[in-house]
């Protein structure tokens, strides 16, 4: 069971490789989010983004590299097992259950959480004082939520473990300038919780929002990296990344 200490869990990437066959989709990156910082990862479509969360969440090979969470080598820790150790993971896409209540999906976020430990009722009840749409919407189908509330429904799943780092894929995808401020003010929620961030956008300007630190992707590769506020101020990042 997680000690106070382990608390203080520092995510460590170094050298980190994937492949697909014989594509190299990520090149020896590394990068580190200590506890409560919040690190972005921006980068054009097919950078390597996705492919790096995955890694982390042993969802593809590591073709080399190390990846510690604290005391723990998540390198030996197999995929259904990497959100017991804190780690919460909000996928690109959503993936919510259309077919299944907002209530259920949510619970489903818990299924990490040995039912001996209880809790689940709490994290329930702390994810609906996040989002109280969700608790007003409890019963209805997840299909037939906005994207922004589907959005959110993703993340509060994730919360139900209870994580300390949490791993987010384009949470802004697909949805408008309107929502896109309302995740802005989840993750903004999140960093005060004390959560450890590390998202993942092709949207540089709520990355540099959101974060204090940035990696920036290309190729598969680590191109930059800084603090947000100095690369919102570079001129090839305003460039590429802002459109200015
Ligand atoms: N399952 C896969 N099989 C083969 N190639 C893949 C697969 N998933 C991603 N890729 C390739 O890996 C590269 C990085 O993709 P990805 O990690 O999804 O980037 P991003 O999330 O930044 O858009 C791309 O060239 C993509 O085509
Ligand atoms: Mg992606």
């Amino acid at each position: 069971m997680p000690g106070e200490d382990e608390k203080a869990e520092t995510l460590t990437v170094e050298d980190l490789s994937v492949h697909y066959g014989g594509v190299c989709a990520v090149r020896s990156i590394g990068f580190s989010v200590a506890p409560g910082q919040s690190v972005g990862i921006i980068g054009a479509n097919g950078a390597g983004k996705t492919s790096t969360l995955k890694a982390l969440m042993g969802l593809v090979p590591r073709s080399g590299g190390r990846i510690r969470f604290g005391g723990t080598d998540l390198t030996k820790v197999k995929a259904r097992d990497v959100v017991r150790h804190g780690i919460g993971y909000v996928p690109e896409g959503r993936h919510v259950f259309p077919g299944l209540s907002v209530e259920k999906n949510l619970m489903l976020g818990a299924y990490a959480r040995s039912w001996r430990d209880g809790g689940t009722g709490e994290a329930l009840a702390e994810v609906y004082d996040l989002f109280p749409v969700l608790k007003e919407m409890r019963s209805r189908l997840a299909g037939a939520l906005s994207g922004g509330q589907q959005q959110m429904l993703a993340v509060g799943r994730a919360l139900m473990s209870r994580p300390r780092l949490i791993l987010l894929d384009e949470p802004s995808m697909g949805l408008s300038p309107k929502l896109v401020e309302d995740i802005l003010a989840v993750l903004v929620r999140l960093r005060e919780e004390g959560l450890s961030l590390l998202l993942v956008e092709q949207n540089a300007k709520l990355t540099f929002e959101a974060t204090s630190d940035c990696v920036v992707m290309e190729n598969g590769e680590v191109a930059m990296t800084g603090t947000s506020r100095e690369l919102r101020e570079d001129v090839q990042v305003r460039r590429i990344y802002l459109g200015l």
